[in-house]
């Protein structure tokens, strides 16, 4: 079985894709709205609470655990890795690589939370990948909020977004990174604000890839989609948010 977490819906565009890789794999998908936003926490609480959701996991039988929000990559991808050795992780990192691949004028825009522009993780990446560019962030916790809230497009979504992406893009930004799973459900409103010359990069494909390279496993395809919050409240944002391909019960999870 595969587990995978999120703060909440996030992480289900990274589901999507590894269900359509691997559609024959278990899978576990938790939302922890219990304790979201992950973005507002400090790094310490993210590792704990990351901790505390990958140990039920593999108790349920994950021998794979990926960590579908870049804000608990950034907080404990290696600390994970050492608690529990006997299980393959894998983590988001927020993609500037591919980024720096695609601008042309050698500025790049990331939008994350506050939480990933503090870490190691995120440093490292800009340290190793960010070469020459010019990188501007923003970090964007009412974007999270809107996307809980099956906020996803229209005047409202628009304006918030522009609050934040109008200062990147007057910096000369011509390639935006998504570094939060949550952002790529406001994607029409990103490229209607962004226009047809901006390039937006979704990490969520290449993640799926990685998964289906660490564990092709197989088994019945059987799907649970659990919130450590309120089940009927995850399960009416699923089947608004996840598409045909995800509309399925949600359940408690710890039971
Ligand atoms: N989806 C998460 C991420 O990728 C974080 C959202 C939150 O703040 O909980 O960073």
């Amino acid at each position: 079985m595969i587990g995978i977490f999120d703060s909440g819906i996030g992480g289900l565009g990274v589901l999507i894709q590894v269900r359509r890789l691997l559609p024959a794999v278990d899978i576990v998908y938790v939302a922890d709205h219990a304790r979201a936003p992950y973005g507002t926490r400090s790094l310490k609480e993210v590792a704990d609470i990351s901790a505390d959701i990958s140990g039920r996991l593999i108790e349920k039988g994950a021998q794979t655990v990926v960590i579908a929000c870049n804000t608990a990559s950034a907080a404990a991808l290696h600390s994970l890795r050492a608690e529990f050795p006997n299980t393959s992780f894998v983590g988001m990192e927020t993609a500037v690589k591919p980024a720096t691949m695609e601008t042309r004028t050698g500025v790049i825009g990331v939008l994350a939370t506050a939480a990933t522009f503090q870490s190691e993780l995120y440093e490292s990446v800009v340290q190793r990948f960010g070469g020459d560019a010019t990188i501007r962030t923003a970090a964007c916790p009412d974007w999270v909020e809107m996307v809980e809230s099956g906020i996803i497009d229209g005047p409202a979504v628009e304006h918030t977004v522009r609050a934040k992406i109008e200062p990147i893009l007057e910096e000369g930004a011509d390639t935006l990174v998504l570094g939060c799973t949550h952002f790529p459900f406001l994607l029409s409103s990103i490229e209607a604000v962004a226009g047809p010359n901006v390039t937006i990069v979704d990490p969520a494909p290449a993640v799926g890839r990685q998964v289906a390279r660490v564990d092709p496993g197989s088994g019945s395809g059987e799907l649970s989609l659990m919130s450590t919050g309120d089940p009927g409240r995850f399960e009416e944002l699923v089947r608004k948010l996840g598409g045909s391909e995800l509309s399925l019960s949600a359940l408690a999870f710890g039971d």
